[in-house]
């Protein structure tokens, strides 16, 4: 199976991500959860981690606790479209599962450094704060990830959190433009692609007929997430921004893409978390990603059901 360490916020769509993730451990090694403040504060990342791990069924998985705020800005948080406890919707009970008492940003540095170089995979599904920190603090680390699959950043779609930037990107784009010059092999997923992974009313009710709590749950989970897409933007149903991360870590096959490069915007307020991606090559600069547009909704949404089913 792949190594693979998901650095998360959860967030309805990161709880998701997670779910599929720990249901394929014949794909996928979930080596550590490392948390991050982005959707909700740290306490509640943390918080919200466990819960899902013990949702699926999977309380040993490890869940560290990362950096609690952006390298140099203050933190912006989105409670407005994930609620309070960034995961409303369901009624789940508080964890029980220990959190594990390395910082995030260490257990990152000793997994990198302790597995062979270039076997484990940085799955980045908030704001990158944990990661750049980790690159800064230990530079040989770089060279040794596999590669980085991300949600994050947008190009036709523009922003959701500002009219120029993707909410991941924005939270901290200074540790995204270090991730982004660190020279591994990235892969991202952003808006133009998650905008089309949107949770209909019969892939819900498919959510829903699975019968299980965790079945339930994520169609409760996405009803509730539904709503500020619905009403803000007339969204046919709730984007699944992070669980593409996962989804093509198990079937690239339902992803396109085009290898361009990508710089982030971090001095202009107007602009600031932008993600400029050269999509037409009109520039010498390095491909330094993956920029995924597009994908088979049908083909996703299929596995993501059938693996939730697992669980
Ligand atoms: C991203 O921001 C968060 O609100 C979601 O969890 C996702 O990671 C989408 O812009
Ligand atoms: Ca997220």
């Amino acid at each position: 199976a792949r190594k693979i360490i998901i650095d998360t916020d959860p967030g309805q769509d990161d709880a998701v991500a997670i779910l599929l993730a720990l249901s394929s451990p014949e794909e996928l090694d979930v080596l550590g959860v490392t948390c991050v403040a982005g959707n909700v504060p740290l306490d509640l990342t943390t918080k919200n981690a466990r819960i899902i791990c013990e949702l699926a069924g999977k309380p040993d998985t490890l869940v560290f606790a990362g950096c609690d705020r952006p390298l140099g800005r203050d933190l912006v948080t989105a409670e407005h479209v994930h609620g309070k406890t960034g995961l409303d919707g369901p009624d789940l009970p508080d964890p029980e599962m220990p959190l594990q008492d390395q910082h995030a940003v260490d257990f990152i540095i000793d997994t990198l450094r302790a597995e062979p170089s270039g076997t484990v995979t940085l799955c980045p599904l908030g704001p990158l704060t944990n990661i750049a920190t980790a690159f800064q603090k230990a530079p040989d680390i770089v060279q040794r990830a596999q590669q980085i699959v991300l949600m994050g950043g947008a190009y036709f779609e523009v922003g959701n959190i500002t009219p120029t930037a993707e909410f991941n990107i924005y939270v901290d784009p200074q540790a995204a433009e270090i991730t982004f010059k660190s020279g591994v092999d990235i892969v991202v997923l952003p808006l133009d692609v998650t905008h089309k992974a949107l949770v209909t009313a019969p892939r819900n009710d498919a959510f829903r007929a699975l019968s299980t709590p965790v079945g339930i749950a994520v169609a409760q989970m996405t009803d509730f997430f539904e709503r500020f897409d619905k009403e803000k933007y007339g969204s046919a149903g709730a984007p699944l921004h992070d669980p593409c991360v996962t989804a093509y870590l198990l079937r690239p096959d339902l992803f396109t893409g085009r290898r361009v490069n990508v710089e982030i915007e971090t001095t202009s307020e107007l602009t600031m978390g932008m993600t400029v991606a050269d999509w037409w090559g009109v520039t010498d600069r390095p491909k330094n990603a993956l920029f995924i547009g597009d994908l088979d909704a049908d083909g996703f949404f299929d596995m993501l059901t059938e693996r939730l089913a697992r669980l």
